[in-house]
């Protein structure tokens, strides 16, 4: 293929997504892993699935990231997992060293690429990311908004036993406790979800939503989700790699819109061939755009942490 995408980290969500990636057979595959031999495994294992589940494109596994070099896109997923009773930000100083040693290696190696951001704190590691980069914020991403609206559709799917398919949610906000479900830009197959759940049980799936990931991480005890944060991934490497154009939340720098400056927090977008190729600034409510705000200056806050 003439395409090529690398997945930093072939842990769970890393080879999950190469896994996804594969199935849409839209790229040939690099997974890079430090770990001597994991990368290399997993994208054997991968390969010798191909006949099988019937996917054509070529999977390599790596420790050197001179092999990401020509990637369109990154996807970056390397660094620590929650553990039960953490919070994402007790991630951050720990990640933050990962992510610099990868952004460097993705500036040297990838000059062109956009960054995909999956590793947690997302919103923060997005931004730090874009920094190191200098690369411009239509290129440097976050995947938080898709996993977060799939965590809220599903669950309404299943409480109006309806196909998850049909249920189209949005989530603004940082990927975290102040996330913000917006249920009148939610619908199932264009009826607003405000209509068909009554308002006390609609907050307590949206407060499930905000607890997903952690509802996760104390049930797995050893990790955190992997399954749909990769397929979220996977949804936006192919909107870019297709021009979908598709209108998605995904953390971005913002620079005034929602006024809001320098920081990056979940937004609806516009991701195609160009990447972030539109932030949309929908009417918010006074409290939303509270809300909003108040997300944000949680990141800002461990921004401030790092040193940029
Ligand atoms: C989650 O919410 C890992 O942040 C990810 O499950």
């Amino acid at each position: 293929m003439n395409t090529k995408v690398s997945i930093i980290g072939a842990g769970h969500v890393g080879a999950t997504v190469t896994l996804m990636l594969a199935q849409r057979e839209l790229a040939d595959l690099v997974m890079v892993d430090i770990a001597e031999g994991l990368a290399q495994g997993k994208a054997l294992d991968l390969t010798e699935a191909a006949p099988v589940l019937g996917y054509n494109c070529n999977i390599f596994g790596t420790n050197f990231y001179e092999d990401i070099k020509d990637s369109q896109i990154v996807v970056v997923t390397a660094g620590l997992a929650r553990k039960p009773g953490m919070d994402r930000l007790d991630l951050l100083k720990k990640n933050a060293v990962i992510i610099k040693d990868i952004t460097e290696n993705i500036k040297k190696y990838a000059p062109q690429s956009f960054i995909l951001m999956v590793t947690n704190p997302v919103d923060v590691m997005t931004y730090y990311a874009l920094r190191l980069s200098g690369f411009n914020r239509q290129r440097v991403f976050g995947q938080a908004g898709v996993l977060d609206g799939a965590r809220f559709s599903s669950f309404i799917a299943k409480e109006l036993n309806v196909s998850a398919q049909d249920v189209k949610s949005l989530v603004l906000g940082g990927h975290g406790d102040t996330m913000l479900p917006l249920p009148r830009y939610t619908t199932v197959c264009g009826v607003p979800i405000t209509e068909l759940i009554k308002e006390e049980r609609l907050n307590q799936l949206i407060d499930r939503t905000r607890n997903a990931g952690s509802e996760i991480v104390s049930l797995l005890k050893t990790g955190s989700a992997y399954y749909s944060p990769a397929a979220s991934a996977a949804y936006m490497v192919e909107a870019v790699l297709k021009d979908k154009k598709s209108i998605l939340a995904a953390s971005v720098c913002l620079n005034g819109e929602y006024g809001l400056y320098d920081v990056c927090v979940g937004v609806p977008v516009k991701l195609g061939k160009e990447g972030v190729e539109e932030i949309i600034e929908l009417e918010l409510k006074p409290e939303e755009k509270e809300s909003l705000h108040k997300s944000a200056t949680v990141y800002k806050e461990s921004i401030k942490e790092l040193s940029i």
